[in-house]
């Protein structure tokens, strides 16, 4: 009952996102037994399409696998559906990502998020060395304790649906209201929560800036905002499409990502004024981007399967294709110790990818819980990987030994 009650709690959280199922897609599936039960359960969260396109899985098991970390059902149900997907959609061996061996280790670490099904995302370490991430469908955020395992998660407003957070120096949790036009703020030690309306439909990605202010893009909305948690003051400007991903360089400028057009931008942090370098190939889509000690620029070029370095003192850029290729879709980044750090989400499982800017050797593994996918990563004060997997519900941590 306690799981029915979620799943019920849980749908009508979710209710106007435009990813639910329309009529006209219910009959995307298959016919066979099985059919109705996945409309019946697994629609609530997600269409046709997630099942449909995805890489597919060779037996009743890794089916299991796949869909017990969104929806706890009883045997019986689940598995029916199992069988029906295993007859219907077997593993797709072109989704198999090209691995390549290399000199880094690594140690992956990761932990169910107790929710299911709740998009779990965007993890961030505390200045308590706490882990925090987002539970976007579920609209919540969780901690973790990586010593112990242990995880708590604490509700938002239901229509809040954060996609991002980030913490401020006392340790509140920030959080980008996707659904509800709002920055949040989260107080752990009380768990109150402050609002801030926006004028922008979306908020997305956020960063706070040395000056004490939080800068965030708002991607439906082509916004950019800044937000000055002392006042509430807001400042919100008009820019290029889909603005994704933002970071803060050493010396204070914001880069943004965008995700609509070949452009990637450098933000004054006091006029907002956005300076744009064109990304080559006017298909290009750049979602997230990361900074070396250099001051340069990496980014991925999620629809052309490359990653690329921005050089900003002469907009030179230069790019490598990733080892999966073009259908690779590479998505979250972060530099570490000026190694570049991504994923390719097109792949299953969903492969982490590390490239050396001095060598130009890649190296990769299959993420563990690898259903996918990584849409962002953190670096934590020693130096390791906070990632995610948004279908399989896993927080994780790589730490990295090189
Ligand atoms: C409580 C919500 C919920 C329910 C119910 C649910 N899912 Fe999901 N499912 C998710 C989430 C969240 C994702 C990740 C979506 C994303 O990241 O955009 C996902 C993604 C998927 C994917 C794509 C995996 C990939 O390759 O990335 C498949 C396949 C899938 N679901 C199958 C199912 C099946 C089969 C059922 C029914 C048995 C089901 N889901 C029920 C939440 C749910």
């Amino acid at each position: 009952m306690k799981h029915l009650l979620k799943l019920t709690l849980l749908a009508s959280a979710i209710s106007p996102i435009t990813t639910l199922a329309q009529p006209g897609q219910v009959g995307d599936l298959p016919e066979g037994p099985g059919k109705q039960l996945v409309q019946t359960v697994c629609f609530s969260c997600h269409t046709a399409f997630n099942i449909v396109g995805s890489a597919g899985y060779s037996n009743p098991q890794e089916w299991r696998h796949v869909f017990d970390a969104m929806i706890d059902l009883p045997d019986a149900q689940a598995n029916t559906i199992a069988e029906y997907l295993t007859t219907n959609y077997p593993a797709r061996p072109d989704r198999a990502p090209v691995l390549i061996p290399g000199p880094a280790e690594i140690e992956v670490q990761e932990w169910t998020a107790p929710t299911l099904g709740q998009r779990s995302r965007d993890p961030i370490e505390a200045p308590d060395g706490s882990i925090w991430w987002t539970g976007m469908w579920a609209s919540l955020v969780g901690r973790l304790d990586p010593a112990t395992g242990e995880m708590e998660e604490f509700r938002l407003p239901v229509t809040a649906r954060p996609h991002s957070i980030v913490p401020d120096a006392d340790g509140n949790i920030w959080y980008t209201g996707n659904s509800n036009g709002t920055i949040g703020k989260l107080d752990p030690a009380t768990g109150m929560i402050t609002q801030f309306e926006t004028r922008a439909a979306d908020p997305h990605s956020a960063a706070f800036h040395p000056n004490g202010k939080l800068y965030f893009t708002a991607q439906q909305s082509g916004m950019l905002g800044m937000l000055d948690p002392e006042t509430g003051e807001l400042k919100e400007v008009d820019t290029q499409p889909r603005p994704y991903g933002i970071q803060v360089a050493a010396n204070g400028t914001l880069w943004i990502a965008y995700n609509g057009t070949n452009k990637i931008g450098a933000m004054d942090p006091e006029t907002m004024d956005v300076r744009y370098y064109d990304i080559p190939n006017a298909a290009s889509r750049v979602r997230r981007l990361g900074l070396d000690s250099k001051g340069m620029v990496w980014y991925v070029n999620s629809t052309q399967g490359k990653i690329g370095r921005l050089n900003p003192a002469n907009g030179e850029i230069k790019e490598w294709d990733s080892p999966s290729g073009a259908r690779s879709a590479p998505y979250a980044l972060a530099v570490v110790n000026d190694k570049v750090w991504y994923n390719e989400s097109g792949m299953r499982p969903d492969a982490l990818v590390r490239f050396d800017p001095e060598t130009e050797q890649f190296q990769s593994w299959a993420i563990p819980s690898g259903v996918g996918i990584v849409r962002n990563m953190w670096v934590t004060k020693d130096n390791n990987l906070l990632i995610h997997q948004s279908s399989s519900n896993r927080i994780g941590l790589v730490t990295i030994k090189d």
